[in-house]
Order: C-alpha cells, then structure tokens, then sequence
C-alpha cells in the first residue's frame, strides 16, 4: 500500500474542510477562549487526565487540527507543548489562536509518520483524541512514533471512538431500530467525496480522502508491539462522534467511546 499517497490525500481532505469548520466554529472558539478557564475537555475524559495528572507534563498531541485541545490542556497547566498535524488549514489556525491568546503551544505541520528526530525524546505524555486514528494508513508507525517521542516511563493517552460504533448506523442511515448493520471484522478502506464537515454539516464535493477502520485487538496489539504496557482501558456509551446521537438517548448501551492509558517500556 502506498501510505503516503493515502496520507497526502488525506492532507488534501482536511485542508478542504477546515474553511467549513472555520466557517461554523472560528467565532465560538475565540468566545470560548476569551474565558481564561475555559477548557475543552470534560466528562470521562477530564476525569482520567486529571488522574495521571498534566501539570508540569511535556505534552507531544498527535493529530491536533486546530489545537484546541491542546491549548486547554496548557491552560491546565502543562509544560511545553507540541501539537502536530498533516492540515496546512489547520494548523495555520492553531497558531493564529495560540498567539491571539498568548497560549505558549508550538504547532507543527507534518505527517505524524515523518516526526522528525529533533523531537524525539521530549515528551512525558502523548495526547490523541477523537477521530485521529481513522485517517492513518500505517498505524503501527504512528504508535512506534508515539514510542519514539516519549521519555522512558512516559504515557501515551488515548480517546477514541469505539470501533464497535461501526457496526451500527450513521445518524441520517438510523431508521429508528437499532441494528447491526456493517461487519465489526471488514476493516477495509472507505474513501470519502462527499466531504467531512462535521461542525457545519455542509455537504461538499470533495477530493478523495481516506479512512482506515480498525478492530480493538489491533489497536491493542499494535500498542503492546510498540513498546507499551497497558495501564488502563476503560469503554464508555457517549457517542463522541458527533455522528451516532441517537445512541445517546437509546437505552441499550453499547460501546462507543473509550480511554486507553499506556506507558512506554521500551523503544
Ligand atoms: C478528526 S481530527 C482529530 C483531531 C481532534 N481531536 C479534533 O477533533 O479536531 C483528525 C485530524 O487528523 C489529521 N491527520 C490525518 N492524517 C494525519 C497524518 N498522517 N499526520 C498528522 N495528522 C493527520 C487531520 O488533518 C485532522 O486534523
């Protein structure tokens, strides 16, 4: 397979949408910044990172988009802050919203996969979320990248979609019962043209981008295989897709979003 034509695709797709997130989310962001306490992150998720703690913490974000995230997670107090993403778009806007805030995060444009050495080493915690590992071709690269950029003993945060959710129904595909429509197993490639505006819900013809499905013993195996021992993995029913709300009111639960925790070992 070649990754990096999938990758440079996918560049494409997310520099595509950015104006739609722009269009629909640039105001309500810098509102949401111009409180000096506002921080993104809430629920589940605040609860676990508060657990192992971000004070202090050299924070690598792999796949930040706009940094909003990592911004609020500087605001909670964490040392330096590097957040990397393939976006042009994206990243051009995090650095516009970190300077206008005077939030000290460094962004970087590059494919996770060509993190260079300079930034090996550096950081005690590496940060991804919602909707990153999808888009990645080559995984097992980006976790032994993941590896490559933490200290010994450093931990490596995730929170994700439940690969689980696939097997059930998009929002506009639910036909008010709830059914197993795809095969958990078939983790072939999707290619996307209709465009991904998920803040605006704009639909756009759009260059092809490419997602890549994965099963949770992959994602597991993949970790362990990169020099990671687990130290959490915890499931959660939230749709955080934005994309499966309807589960959200249903009253049979099922997996749809989780928290993995691990620390590198070795690498
Ligand atoms: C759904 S966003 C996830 C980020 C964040 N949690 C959010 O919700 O905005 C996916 C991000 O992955 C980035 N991306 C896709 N492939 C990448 C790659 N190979 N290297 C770095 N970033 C990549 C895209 O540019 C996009 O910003």
């Amino acid at each position: 397979m070649n990754f990096k034509k999938y990758a440079e695709a996918n560049r494409r797709g997310w520099n595509q949408v950015m104006p739609f997130h722009k269009k629909a989310m640039d105001e309500k962001w810098d509102a949401m910044f111009v409180d000096q306490k506002f921080i993104f992150q809430k629920d589940q998720e605040l609860e676990e990172l508060n657990k192992i703690g971000v004070t202090g913490k050299r924070i690598a974000h792999l796949s930040c988009n706009n940094g909003i995230e990592l911004m609020s997670l500087k605001r909670m107090g964490a040392g330096h802050c590097v957040g990397f993403d393939i976006s042009d778009i994206a990243i051009e806007e995090a650095k516009k919203r970190a300077a206008k805030f005077k939030i000290d995060c460094e962004f970087v444009r590059t494919d996770v996969l060509e993190i260079t050495q300079e930034y090996f080493g550096n950081f005690d915690l590496v940060y991804i979320t919602v909707g990153a590992l999808v888009w990645i071709p080559d995984r097992r690269k980006y976790f032994e990248k993941a590896a490559n950029l933490l200290v010994q003993g450093g931990q490596l945060f995730i929170y994700e979609h439940h690969p689980f959710g696939n097997v059930i129904p998009y929002d506009e595909e639910f036909a008010g019962e709830l059914k197993i429509v795809h095969n958990y197993f078939d983790t072939r490639m999707l290619e996307e043209t209709g465009g991904i505006d998920y803040y605006g819900g704009e639909s756009y013809k759009s260059s092809p981008s490419f997602e890549f499905p994965y099963t949770l013993s992959e994602l597991l195996n993949l970790i362990a295989e990169s020099g990671f021992c687990l130290r959490k993995f915890n499931e959660y029913p939230e749709d955080i897709a934005m994309c499966r709300d309807y589960m959200n009111k249903q009253k049979i639960k099922l997996p749809l979003s989780y928290i993995l925790v691990s620390e590198k070992l070795w690498y």
